[in-house]
Order: C-alpha cells, then sequence, then structure tokens
C-alpha cells in the first residue's frame, strides 16, 4: 500500500484572479495579503492576479507601496527584497463604488484583462467588508453576471455572517440566489489552524480515545479562548459585535462541534458538516432563567499586561465612556444526546486576559474507589489538554507514584508538541483556507445551515444579556483570567478551571 507521506505539490493552486472587496482594509494588510505573500513564497501559488478593490483612490504602484510597507510589518516570516518585489507585482488595485452599476461595469472589464492568462476563469472573490456591503457587492456582480454563470467563480465570506439568525438566513437567502452553495466559502479561521483539525484527526485516527470519549468516562470538557489583546483598532465594529459576535457564535461553537460531533461517515466537506450541525443541533436550549444562572458577562477595566499598562474598555479609542458592551463571556453548555448526556461544557473567552492562550481540556471522572491519596489533596482527574494557542501540543495528564513509601500520587504529562516533531513550514489558518478555497475544498468553511444554527443558539444569551435592565455589567482587571463569577460556574458544579 502506498506510504500516507505529505506532497507538497497537492497543494498547488491552479492558475486563478483574487478580487479582494476591502483591499486596502485591515484584514488585507494584516492577515489577507501576508498569507497570500507567503503561499507565493512558498511555491503553492504560482500563476494568479489580484485586484484589490476599494473606495480610496490608489494607482496600482501606490497600492503596491502601501502593501510593501504593511508586509513588511505583517508578514511574519523571513523573506528577501527580491520576493517582496516578485510578489508586488501580482498586485493591481481598482477605486469601486459599490452602489454605482458603472464601477461593476469597469471592474468587469479589468478582470477580464487580468484573468486573460486563466483559461478556466477561476475567480474568487473575497469579501472583506460589512454583512450590509457583502449585499451590494453580490447584487453589482449579479447584474454583470458574475456570479453563478461563471461556474468556477467563488464567494469567500468573512464572519461575522449577519448579526443574528434573522439576519444570516436572510444574506444566506440573497448569496444563493446569485451563488450555488458549493461557491460559497464562509470563514472561521479557527478551523484553518492545523491543531484544530488535529481534534479530528486525534479522534478519528487513533482507536484509544474514542472509546473513552462520551459521559461515562468524561466528567467535563473545558474549552478556553483567552487573548492578551485588547480592541485594537477596531472599535468601530466591536461595539456592535461584543464578544458573543465576534468569538462565541463562531470560534468557540466550532470547537465545542469538533470535540463533541460524531464520526463522520468520511472526511468529504458535506458529511463533516452535516455531523457538526447535527451535534449543534442538540445542543440545549436554555430559559432565561438558566441563561442568567448559567453564563457570565464581563468588560475588562484597567490592567497590566505584560508589564505594561492599558486602559479599561470603555478609555479605549473610539469606545463610547458607558458602553456596555462585553469582552468576556463564560458559559455552561449542555448536549443533549447519548454521547453526551450530563457532561458539562464549560467555555470562556476574553480580551486582554492573563494570558494568550486556546486550550480543550477533556476531564476525565476519578477512579470509582479512592486507593491512593487520601492523606493529602486527593487524587487529580486524568485530563487530555489540546493547546491550539500559543503552542500547538496534546497533553495527556497522569498519576504516578511518587517515589518513597509513602504511596503518595504525582499527577505527570506525556506531551506531544507540533514544532518539536514536524520541521516543516506550516501554513497559518488564512493561507490554508485561502489553498482550500483554491483547490475548491469546503471541508473548512461553514455551511448555509450551520451558521444559521449557530446563531439559533446564540441569539438567546445576546438578548437576555442585552435587554437586562439596570445591569450592573462585572469588570475585571486586564491581565487577569476574567471576573470571580465565573469560576462559581464551575465550583457550584464541583470542579475548577484546569488552566489558570
Ligand atoms: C477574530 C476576532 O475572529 O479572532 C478577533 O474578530 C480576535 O477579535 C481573533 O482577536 C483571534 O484570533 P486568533 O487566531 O489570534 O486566536
Amino acid at each position: 500500500m502506498a506510504q500516507c507521506a505529505a506532497n507538497k505539490n497537492t497543494f498547488l493552486a491552479k492558475p486563478f484572479t483574487l478580487l479582494i472587496f476591502g483591499g486596502s482594509g485591515d484584514l488585507s494588510q494584516r492577515k489577507l495579503l501576508p498569507s497570500l505573500f507567503h503561499l507565493f513564497q512558498q511555491k503553492l501559488i504560482k500563476r494568479f492576479s489580484i485586484l484589490a478593490l476599494g473606495r480610496r483612490e490608489f494607482s496600482d504602484d501606490a497600492y503596491r507601496k502601501l502593501m510593501k510597507k504593511a508586509l513588511r510589518e505583517f508578514a511574519d516570516f523571513k523573506f528577501t527584497a527580491q520576493e517582496l518585489n516578485d510578489f508586488l507585482r501580482f498586485l493591481h488595485y481598482q477605486v469601486v463604488d459599490i452602489n454605482n452599476a458603472d464601477s461593476y461595469k469597469a471592474l468587469c472589464e479589468r478582470t477580464t484583462l487580468l484573468a486573460k492568462n486563466d483559461k478556466e476563469r477561476n475567480l474568487l472573490y473575497y469579501l472583506a467588508v460589512s454583512p450590509k456591503s457583502a449585499e451590494q457587492i453580490i447584487k453589482g456582480l449579479a447584474k454583470r453576471s458574475l456570479c453563478r454563470q461563471e461556474k468556477n467563480a467563488k464567494i469567500i465570506m468573512e464572519k461575522p455572517f449577519g448579526r443574528d439568525e434573522k439576519s444570516a438566513a436572510r444574506l444566506n437567502a440573497f448569496i444563493l440566489q446569485e451563488f450555488d452553495e458549493h461557491q460559497v466559502y464562509r470563514i472561521d479561521h479557527y478551523l484553518g489552524k492545523e491543531t484544530v483539525q488535529n481534534i479530528l484527526f486525534l479522534r478519528f485516527a487513533n482507536t484509544i480515545f474514542e472509546p473513552l470519549w462520551n459521559h461515562e468516562h468524561i466528567a467535563n470538557v473545558q474549552i478556553t479562548v483567552a487573548e492578551q489583546l485588547g480592541v485594537e483598532n477596531r472599535a468601530q465594529f466591536y461595539e456592535q459585535a461584543g464578544v458573543m459576535r465576534d468569538i462565541v457564535q463562531n470560534h468557540i461553537m466550532q470547537l465545542i462541534s469538533l470535540v463533541a460531533m460524531e464520526p463522520p461517515v468520511g472526511f468529504a466537506a458535506d458529511y463533516i458538516r452535516d455531523e457538526k450541525v447535527k451535534l449543534l443541533r442538540s445542543l440545549r436550549p436554555m430559559t432565561r432563567a438558566e441563561i442568567i444562572k448559567n453564563s457570565v458577562i464581563a468588560q475588562y477595566s484597567g490592567g497590566v499586561i505584560a508589564g505594561k499598562k492599558v486602559p479599561a474598555y470603555r478609555r479605549e479609542h473610539g469606545i463610547a465612556r458607558d458602553s456596555t458592551v462585553p469582552t468576556y463571556f463564560a458559559g455552561k453548555f449542555y448536549i443533549d444526546n447519548w454521547r453526551w448526556e450530563g457532561v458539562p461544557f464549560y467555555v470562556r473567552t476574553g480580551k486582554r486576559m492573563a494570558q494568550r492562550a486556546t486550550e480543550i481540556v477533556i476531564e476525565f471522572k476519578q477512579p470509582p474507589q479512592q486507593l491512593f491519596g487520601k492523606e493529602c489533596a486527593g487524587l487529580k482527574p486524568n485530563a487530555l489538554i489540546l493547546t491550539i494557542q500559543p503552542t500547538e501540543e496534546i497533553k495527556l495528564c497522569f498519576s504516578v507514584k511518587y517515589p518513597g513509601p509513602e504511596n503518595r500520587p504525582h499527577v505527570e504529562k506525556m506531551q506531544f508538541n507540533y514544532q518539536d516533531v514536524f520541521h516543516t513550514v506550516s501554513l497559518s489558518a488564512y493561507e490554508r483556507l485561502l489553498i482550500d478555497a483554491m483547490r475548491s475544498d469546503l471541508t473548512l468553511f461553514t455551511r448555509a445551515d450551520e451558521v444559521e444554527i449557530l446563531w439559533s443558539i446564540i441569539d438567546p444569551l445576546i438578548k437576555v444579556w442585552e435587554r437586562r435592565r439596570n445591569y450592573q455589567l462585572p469588570q475585571y482587571k486586564a491581565g487577569s483570567w476574567g471576573p470571580s463569577v465565573a469560576d462559581l460556574l464551575l465550583e457550584r458544579d464541583g470542579f475548577k478551571w484546569q488552566i489558570r
């Protein structure tokens, strides 16, 4: 049988033409262009054109200059001046007024010119814009027959996809009038992270974990997405989104669905997406009283991060002085199916936390009888810790005998670290997702029904917290692990956050 050796060429993209709406914006400068540059440097993309689109006036040269500066600042890999200049030659810019029909005519002509070497017309439209602008753009593209009629056209949409279930459903219906579902790539960049994908490998490429992966053996699951960053220069966006729409509806829920879903019948996109949807459907809905009891929101006050004083959220540039937008969420969820009956899934996420850490802890049940450790703090439960950031690791924690006559248990770890084991260049989340979109692989993108179900889970929480009258939003100190009330969530059930 052939060996499963990694083959770089499987990633080689066909010629393509990428149109980026919001081409001079923050996301393009920080993530998209650096990712495309890295793919180019790694020779994974060779024949392509990038047409950046925006309201601001730039000539091609002026745009390339702007991007040269951005790439020097944000590309986090080593490159030569020659490589940078070679890449910049693939960049083009055009002003668009997304409300003006003539703009789309000009765009159409320019696209045809740029795509002249791309015989299959692999057109990718990246919409790094708000959902409202996205609708306008889709209308404009449709008028010029740049949607379904272009059989190799794809549309890539940034999150958040809509603001709630209703708006997401409306946006889906709108897009699907002009594109087929297989042309739509809804991004959640967490799905592009190697270690997030590794959750599925760990579970389904091994036989030793799956028999334990259920309520009989697992006491609880703890998911932490902690950031040290504050709101940065995204005040306008964040004031509208808050932590629920920015992180919980998407990144946290995706992590829950990968940890908890049933094995798919195959690795094709829809097999995996079907299982995720099935799992999300079985998340237990909560009443208003349960939401208030089982979840916590909070906002950061001033504090110290990595030895530097940082302001309170309400003192950040562009934030209302009396803003009640939450930057922290902790909550407890249950999944009503045979596998997970009674197992609490604790999640927490926040900006300006003590540490940057994205981690999933699977805490196992204690042995039925406590033979050891009665005289000290007791036996610590076994835990499997999947660290997604800042390092990429898997740790299995178990008790061993501490040397000596006392029969004292001691917790040790077996540890796997990606960087130590694999010395290959790994792709960042955005690089992986861009490559997948070019290769027409939809596995790591969110399907229409999935995105709507995700909102249907989160909408009730947002409603309860947004509409709570006379509510004093708890504050937590920047640089801390969040408000102390969040600990109560677990303490009531007799658990502790494994990661502090
Ligand atoms: C984005 C959010 O989706 O994820 C940001 O909009 C957040 O607010 C970011 O900072 C975190 O991503 P990562 O990959 O750094 O964990």
